[in-house]
């Protein structure tokens, strides 16, 4: 009965409606979060006391003068950093309510900044110049490096110098496709510095969805290796760089040049394809370069990175971040939820490839002058105990990580823990998806030792920072709820018709009013940026989440209420799968719901059918799958085909995914009203043919 999420999960595949959620309020509340509600877990005295917010009282105190004087407070927060030149006297503006026109989000306009400049260059001259800025952990044990912060600028500018050379001037964008090298954030922060805008695709795309990429955002240049190891496997990054240049031309975008780190412990260079003209190797150019670099100060809404995302539609969104709110809110949310201290080692197993490596590897942690682990492996590789190896070999005080990956190392046995000391650790943090109680009591007692409290953050590629997090000293824990709001954000539940709700209640977590980090549009499309986000319930902003709050106004989410699935932390379009497997010359329409999974959170499956006279068989399966790694990449490949003649349908075509939901959970006695199908004989193939695949 400890797992409420199983329960509350539900809530994403039902139909809403305000009875729904009241019915849903009875289930959470009346049979199994109760118990966890009255679970507390307290921070330690010790901790606590050397906390930078020790109690519930400091918290509110801060909390309510966030939300009183929004500008006071952030601006405040603002001035510890450096600005060229001060901004406007009004601190924001915004409006956030489509009714009143058009959504426009400032923060610190007029404001001119850098946030490298910020993350390096001021912390240098703090005296944090040979302080570590990156302890860089490679695939092989053993295969390691660092940089100091005074380092780590010289490689960045060098990087900044090259591209400035090459005719990357403030505006233009940068696509990124690179493993978890150093020369990742570098790259970031050598955009940064020279105001281009930088768009990170995680390396585990393929091919076709990083043509898609580039395709949208038109990059001057693309940056990337020639291979990268992964565990015992080695991938020509190259390779699919190349293919999707060559779709990119197809669709009238030709990038001229590919600058191709040479990773000489995957792949050597005289191994790697190659085009003259377009392509360069880093280790050729980018070292003849000056290790200085003027600084391009840039207004504090002058765009800084572009980050595709899933949303309900097959195409992904383009998710843009502005310099200066998002500079003050990623230093700020990083600092407070993690309790940070100048004397901290941060490791963030998150790849820069999604949002948390942006805010939570690269940003946020620089700005604040912290040391911070970077780790291009596996954390199966060469074992399950390799995290722990790396939190003994560098004394890892800062631990945070996603639920998924908790839950597979506790299936592999304490052992693997055990083994090493952790004596290090102070504080761990989730992050992707709701943790459930068992595995957050398992990585408190477990990895933690019962010692260390855990921030399990809730946020968003829109976000750009934490919204609802503990902070470790303030608050008991309750292992599965995200506790309260970070500072300056104001979270609402609000029913069916958009009307908040108060006190013990279930329904969707919207925010009011703005909040510095907040993405200010989705790029080339502020219409689809309304829709999706502000029309949904007017006058909020819309996570796209389901919620609920408990009596003692702890925040526990749900997961999705739309058709965006979280496959072990990463966000997938159910759309993006679907228009991936009709693609198949033998798939004649896909339909894909998320199904629980105990390591992944959610597990992919598809049902489909098939063109007429095509059989299914083993084969077809394979290659349906195979056609969803080559679209989207290996990540999104469906655990399940469910091949069926037919898909339940309303009158009007519409596919009845709430009974698609229930089938794949083999929740077969709870399929509901069944009546508004237009062919009720497809139920009985479809679970006849459940378990024979
Ligand atoms: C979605 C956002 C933000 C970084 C990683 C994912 C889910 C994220 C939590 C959490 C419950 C969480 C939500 C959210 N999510 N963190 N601590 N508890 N759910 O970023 O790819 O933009 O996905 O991840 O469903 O909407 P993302």
């Amino acid at each position: 009965s400890s797992d409420h999420l199983r329960h509350v999960e539900s809530m994403a595949q039902l139909p809403s409606g305000a009875r729904r959620i009241s019915h849903l309020n009875a289930v959470i509340l009346g049979a199994s979060l109760a118990s966890e509600e009255n679970d507390l877990v307290f921070p330690s005295h010790d901790f606590s006391r050397q906390a930078l917010v020790s109690s519930p009282e400091q918290y509110r105190k801060m909390y309510e003068s966030s939300i009183e004087d929004p500008a006071g407070f952030w601006s405040e927060i603002a001035s510890q950093f450096y600005w060229n030149n001060k901004w406007d006297p009004e601190v924001y503006s915004e409006n956030i309510d489509v009714r009143k026109g058009t959504v426009k989000l400032e923060w610190f306009k007029g404001g001119r900044t850098n946030i490298t400049y910020n993350a390096l260059d001021r912390n240098i001259e703090a005296g944090n110049g040979g302080k570590v800025a990156i302890y860089w952990e490679g695939n092989e044990p053993g295969d390691d490096g660092q940089l100091t912060y005074a380092q780590l600028l010289e490689k960045v500018c060098q990087l900044a110098n090259y591209l400035k050379h090459v005719g990357v001037r403030k505006g233009d964008a940068v696509v990124i496709y690179l493993p978890m090298l150093m020369e990742l954030p570098i790259a970031m922060l050598a955009c940064a510095r020279i105001g281009a805008v930088h768009s990170v695709v995680f390396a585990g795309f393929s091919a076709e969805s990083l043509a898609q990429r580039i395709i949208d955002c038109k990059p001057k240049v693309v940056i990337t290796c020639n291979a990268v190891r992964r565990g015992s496997k080695a991938i020509h990054l190259k390779e699919i760089v190349d293919g999707a240049l060559i779709e990119s031309v197809k669709n009238g975008v030709s990038v001229g040049l590919c600058l191709t780190l040479e990773n000489k412990s995957a792949m050597k260079r005289e191994d790697s394809k190659w085009q003259e003209g377009r392509d360069v190797w880093w280790q050729d150019v980018v070292p003849q370069f000056p290790i200085k670099c003027s600084v391009e100060w840039v207004d504090a809404e002058d765009p800084l990175f572009l980050l595709y995302t899933s949303g309900s539609t097959g195409k992904p969104k383009g998710v843009l971040h502005t310099t200066g709110g998002y500079m003050v809110y990623s230093a700020a949310t990083f600092k407070y939820a993690f309790d940070y201290k100048p004397s901290d080692i941060y490791w963030c197993t998150a790849d820069c490839g999604w949002i948390t490596g942006h805010s939570y590897v690269t940003y946020g942690p620089l700005l604040n002058g912290a040391t911070v682990v970077v780790f291009e492996g596996a954390p199966n590789y060469p074992d399950s105990g390799r995290c722990w190896d790396i939190v003994d070999k560098y004394k890892v005080t800062i631990f945070y990580t996603a639920p998924t990956l908790v839950r597979s190392l506790m299936r592999e046995g304490d052992e693997y823990v055990t083994r090493y000391h952790r004596k290090s650790l102070r504080v761990l943090g989730s992050v992707g998806e709701p943790i459930n109680p068992s595995a957050w009591r398992w990585f408190y007692n477990v990895v933690g030792d019962s010692r260390c409290p855990i921030s399990d953050t809730w946020w968003q590629t829109e976000t750009g920072g934490f919204m609802i997090t503990p902070l470790p000293g303030a608050w008991p824990q309750k292992p599965g709820s995200a506790t309260f709001p970070f500072f300056g954000i104001q979270p609402v539940i609000v029913d069916e018709k958009g009307n908040e709700i108060e006190g013990e209640c279930s329904g969707y977590l919207c925010i009011k009013k703005s909040w510095p980090g907040a993405f200010r549009t989705l790029y080339g499309d502020h219409e689809r940026y309304e829709t999706t986000y502000f029309k949904p319930f007017a006058g909020y902003y819309f996570s796209g989440d389901g919620c609920s709050r408990d009596k003692d106004g702890y925040f526990w989410l749900t997961g999705r209420v739309d058709d965006v699935i979280n496959v072990s932390g990463h966000r997938i379009g159910t759309a993006e799968v679907e228009s991936a497997l009709v693609s198949h010359p033998h798939c004649a329409e896909a339909a894909v719901v998320g199904v629980e999974h105990e390591i992944k959170g959610q597990g992919i499956y598809a049902f489909v059918t098939l063109v007429e006279g095509i059989p299914y068989s083993e084969e077809l399966r394979k290659s349906l799958v195979l056609a969803v790694r080559n679209q989207i990449g290996a990540f999104a490949a469906p655990d399940k085909i469910h091949w069926a003649p037919g898909l339940p349908k309303t009158r009007s075509g519409k596919i009845m995914r709430r009974i698609l939901r229930k089938i794949a959970s083999g929740q077969l006695d709870e399929l509901g009203d069944t009546s508004t199908l237009a062919d009720p004989g497809v139920m009985d193939q479809l679970i006849a043919l459940r378990d024979c695949q």
